[in-house]
């Protein structure tokens, strides 16, 4: 039962058990799906065209830059932390913020098509239109993207994405500042730089402050975000 389903899946998942079972009519099959519809909220996965182990090979398939790839897998890891939070689709969040910049090599001297090469590549992928959109919204509001400059997130996952991706760079910069030390960080200490706007002067205070919309306060957001890091510390290069 753990593996990845999503809503046609489940009726054919649901058409399955009734033919085995001989099950035909529409009482039994209401008992199935009743049976079904007990289990967790996070059962109910989204699909996804690529698995993990993928993802990062078609990451690490382009140039990157170590810096780079730190932030794709902090992204990563705090997305799924706020996925385990919301009891909802750790796969589907985790791959989101694993994905969310993966035209970066070939836009980041060029903003205008970020995220739109992305629309390209996840296309290719597999991946559906309601993902890439969400990948795209992580950019929307960006003076230097004509056609997502006036888009705004409306809706927990995208507002979730592009604070979890915008927090990376406040904690990795504080940790590098404190000789690559997470592993004793704390949140009262990256909450002083959040407010000191000349730290990691690059990061969005507002976009990382959209973690409101969702039903996370920013206390909590830095609590769970320097967790999601310091359980991957090792692999980003911080002790
Ligand atoms: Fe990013």
């Amino acid at each position: 039962m753990e593996r990845l389903i999503n809503e046609s899946l489940f009726l054919k998942i649901d058409a399955g058990v009734a033919k085995r079972s001989n099950a035909t009519d529409s009482k039994s099959v209401t008992l199935v799906v009743s049976q079904v519809r007990i289990l967790s909220p996070a059962f109910f996965k989204m699909d996804l065209p690529i698995t993990r182990e993928e993802a990062i090979n078609v990451l690490k398939s382009m140039p990157q830059l170590d810096s780079d790839m730190n932030h794709y897998l902090e992204s990563e890891a705090i997305m799924r932390k706020l996925a385990k939070k919301f009891n909802t689709d750790e796969e589907y969040w985790g791959m989101l913020g694993l994905l969310h910049d993966i035209d970066w090599t070939f836009t980041k001297n060029n903003w205008k098509e970020h995220g739109i090469k992305a629309k390209e590549m996840l296309k290719q992928i597999g991946f559906d239109e309601e993902f890439i959109e969400n990948i795209q919204s992580h950019t929307y509001g960006y003076e230097e993207i004509p056609i997502f400059k006036e888009r705004k997130r409306d809706s927990k996952i995208q507002h979730a994405l592009a604070a979890a991706e915008t927090i990376t760079g406040i904690i990795h910069a504080y940790a590098l500042m404190r000789g690559k030390k997470v592993s004793d960080m704390d949140a009262k200490g990256l909450k002083k730089k959040f407010l000191d706007k000349r730290f990691a002067a690059n990061c969005n205070r507002d976009i990382i402050r959209e973690i409101e919309l969702t039903e996370l306060t920013l206390d909590e957001f830095f609590e769970l975000s320097i967790e999601a890091i310091k359980e991957i510390k090792e692999q980003v290069g911080l002790e």
